[in-house]
C-alpha cells in the first residue's frame, strides 16, 4: 500500500550551518517550507515577500535565525533594497532562491488573458530572478559556496493549457538559469532550477479537483505532492555536495514528466 504522504523530513542540523541565504516569496507557501528546512539545516535566512504582515509572522514563527525584509518585485528600487537590507542583516550572502511568483493567474483561455496579467507575470516571474540576482552577485562572488536556485515550474515541461502567461514565464526561468549557470560559473557561483509537479500548498487550494486527479493520476508515484518533496531538492541545491551541479532542471514531481 502506498504512503500517502512523504516520509518524515529530518533536516541535519550541520549541512548548512552558517550559510547566509535569501529566499523571496517566502511568506507562506514553499518559500516559507523552504525557509524553515534550511534553517533546520543551520542557515540564517531573510524571508522576503509583498505581503507584510504573513512574512513577519512567519519569519517570527522560524526563531532568531530568521529575518523579514518586505520587497515589492514589480518595483526594481524596491527590489534593489529588499537585497541590501538583507545582506546587511546577514553579514554577506551565499545564497538566493528565487522563489516569489504570480501563482494565481490560471484558468484563462489565451485569447481572454489580458496584457496587464502578461506583463505582470513576467515582471514578477522571470524580471525579478534576474533583478534579484545581479544585485546579489557581487556578494555571492564572495562566497565559497555560492548558489542560485531558481523555481520553475513542471508545467513548462509538458505545456498546461489555460495558464499560458505562468508557463511561458516558468520556461523562461529554464534559459535564463542555463544561461546564468555559463556565466557565473567561473566565478564559483552555481545555478540550477527546480521543477515542481502541482504541491500542496494554500495558493493551490483552488485549484479544481479534477486537475489535481490528473496529476496524482499521471504521476509513476501515484500520490499528492507535498512541500517536503521540494525541501530536500532545494537543502541539496545549496549544500556543498551538490558543487559540481549548474545549468539543471531538476523536476520533482513523482514522475508526471521526465526529462
Ligand atoms: N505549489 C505548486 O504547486 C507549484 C508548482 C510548480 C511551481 N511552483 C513555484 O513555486 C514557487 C512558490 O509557489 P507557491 O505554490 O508557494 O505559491 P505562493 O503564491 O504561495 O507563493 C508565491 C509568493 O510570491 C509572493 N509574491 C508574488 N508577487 C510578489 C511581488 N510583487 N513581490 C514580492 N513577492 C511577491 C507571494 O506573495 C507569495 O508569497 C513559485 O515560483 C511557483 O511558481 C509551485
Amino acid at each position: 500500500m502506498l504512503d500517502s504522504s512523504p516520509k518524515a523530513f529530518i533536516a541535519e542540523p550541520s549541512l548548512l550551518r552558517g550559510h547566509r541565504v535569501l529566499i523571496t516569496g517566502a511568506a507562506r507557501g514553499l518559500g516559507a517550507e523552504f525557509a524553515k528546512a534550511v534553517i533546520d539545516s543551520g542557515a540564517r535566512v531573510v524571508l522576503s515577500d509583498v505581503l507584510l504582515e504573513q512574512g513577519q509572522e512567519t519569519a517570527r514563527s522560524l526563531g532568531e535565525r530568521a529575518h523579514f525584509v518586505p520587497v515589492d518585485l514589480l518595483n526594481s528600487q524596491s527590489t534593489q533594497d529588499m537585497v541590501q537590507a538583507a545582506v546587511d542583516w546577514l553579514g554577506g550572502l551565499d545564497a538566493v532562491v528565487n522563489n516569489a511568483a504570480i501563482t494565481n493567474s490560471g484558468g484563462v483561455p489565451m485569447q481572454n488573458l489580458s496584457e496587464s496579467v502578461w506583463d505582470d507575470v513576467m515582471a514578477v516571474n522571470v524580471k525579478a530572478p534576474w533583478m534579484v540576482s545581479k544585485f546579489a552577485l557581487p556578494h555571492l562572488e564572495k562566497s565559497p559556496n555560492a548558489r542560485i536556485v531558481n523555481l520553475s515550474s513542471d508545467t513548462a515541461l509538458w505545456g498546461a493549457p489555460n495558464l499560458m502567461a505562468y508557463v511561458a514565464s516558468k520556461g523562461a526561468i529554464i534559459s535564463m538559469t542555463r544561461s546564468m549557470a555559463r556565466e557565473l560559473g567561473s566565478k564559483g557561483i552555481t545555478v540550477n532550477a527546480i521543477a515542481p509537479g502541482l504541491t500542496l500548498v494554500e495558493a493551490t487550494q483552488y485549484v479544481p479537483q479534477h486537475r489535481h486527479d490528473h496529476y496524482m493520476n499521471g504521476r509513476a508515484i501515484p500520490r499528492a505532492q507535498y512541500p517536503q518533496d521540494l525541501a530536500s531538492t532545494v537543502l541539496f541545491l545549496l549544500s556543498p555536495a551538490s558543487g559540481f551541479i549548474t545549468g539543471q532542471v531538476i523536476p520533482v514531481n513523482g514522475g508526471f514528466v521526465m526529462n
